[in-house]
């Protein structure tokens, strides 16, 4: 039998939406080339566990506008196991992989990059409906993520205008407020709160100020969006617990109502931002990258990460993501200022 060239794709961290259109690419773009290419089930901890399978057409195929990811995803990670690097380079040698493509967010690329520099060949995709990570303009899902929230903020606007409410919609973002932004713009929404400017009383008073100004006006319903990991006096608002994010806007609904006296109503998208169908944009951009990230494979480029710069699908090093998170480009948050209130 001949002897094919093998490389290995996982996914690791949370999941979104296109990550089994860059799958699909990846895999028919190196069986083309005449590669066989091992699917590593529930990221890192699959390598480490033996749980893995071949990936052919029929199994990537009619999986483009499928969310979440056929492979499964976990957090876990090889640097908090015991010998974890070691193991995952023993594995990595014993299923014969030439090159390991993982698609991960900020997390998941920032243990990614530290394997390598142990000596794993491997090559990223950013993945992430939060778009924090550094090196690209965009990451697979965000896209999604948006439209998601812009039509729930839509949907909300109906309902707040009808009833003269103030409505706020809560998203996702840990420490960057992306979601909120691009999604706060195409809604025209007339607060956007965000994780890269914390909360605090004096911003509360100006914040309700405005909403009794646009009463007074005689428009009497609001649209505020705000990303779970908005600071409010210093404190992120987690479940005490799990440490799970969530919960500034049903406080921040509170606030305004006891300060304004105008009826407020709260509503979260948790999950269903992050599930679901990709959008065609990341169905696109996560079709790139899969091709992109078999070239560098192919041409034994390890270390790098496929990114977008403008209009162009490039590749950075690997270490970039490494560098911290992305917070929103402010020019982009001023242009949604200028529509508040
Ligand atoms: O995918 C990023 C993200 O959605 C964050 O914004 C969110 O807080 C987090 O993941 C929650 O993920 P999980 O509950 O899967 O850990």
């Amino acid at each position: 039998m001949e002897n094919r060239k093998r490389i290995g794709i996982l996914t690791g961290g949370g999941d979104c939406p296109g990550l089994n259109a860059a799958i699909r690419a990846l895999t028919k773009t190196a069986i083309q080339f005449g590669f066989e290419v091992v699917g590593i089930r529930n990221g890192w901890k699959g390598l480490i566990d033996n749980e893995n399978e071949i990936l052919d057409r029929m199994k990537t195929s009619g999986i483009i506008d499928r969310g979440g990811t056929i492979l499964g995803t976990s957090r876990i990670s090889p640097l908090k196991i015991e010998n974890g690097p070691q193991m995952v380079l023993d594995k990595f040698k014993e299923l014969g992989l030439e090159g390991l493509v993982v698609l991960g967010g900020e997390g998941t690329l920032t243990v990614t990059n530290q394997l390598f520099e142990m000596g794993l060949p491997v090559v990223g995709i950013p993945k992430t409906i939060d778009n924090d990570v550094r090196g690209t303009d965009f990451s697979i899902g965000f896209q999604t993520a948006v439209e998601v929230a812009t039509d729930a903020l839509d949907r909300l606007r109906s309902t707040g205008e009808s009833n003269h409410r103030v409505m706020i919609l809560e998203v996702m973002g840990h420490h960057a407020g992306w979601i909120a932004t691009y999604s706060g713009i195409a809604n025209g929404a007339d607060a956007i709160l965000i994780p890269e400017f914390p909360l605090d009383q004096e911003k509360i008073e100006g914040l309700c100020q405005m909403l009794k100004r646009r009463n007074e006006r005689g428009i009497n319903f609001s649209i505020i969006v705000v990303a779970e990991g908005t600071k409010l006096e210093g404190e992120a608002i987690a479940d005490e617990k799990t440490g799970r994010l969530g919960g500034i806007g049903k406080l921040l609904g509170k606030i305004i109502e006891e300060k304004t006296g105008l009826e407020t109503r709260v509503s979260s998208l948790d999950y269903m931002q992050r599930g679901g169908a990709p959008v065609a944009y990341d169905r696109t951009l996560a079709t790139a990258f899969g091709v992109r990230a078999f070239e560098l494979i192919k041409n034994k480029k390890y270390g790098r990460m496929v990114s977008l710069h403008g209009k162009r699908i490039t590749d950075v090093p690997l270490a970039q993501a490494a560098e911290g998170i992305k917070t929103v480009n402010l020019s982009i948050y001023r242009v949604a200022e200028k529509f508040f209130g």
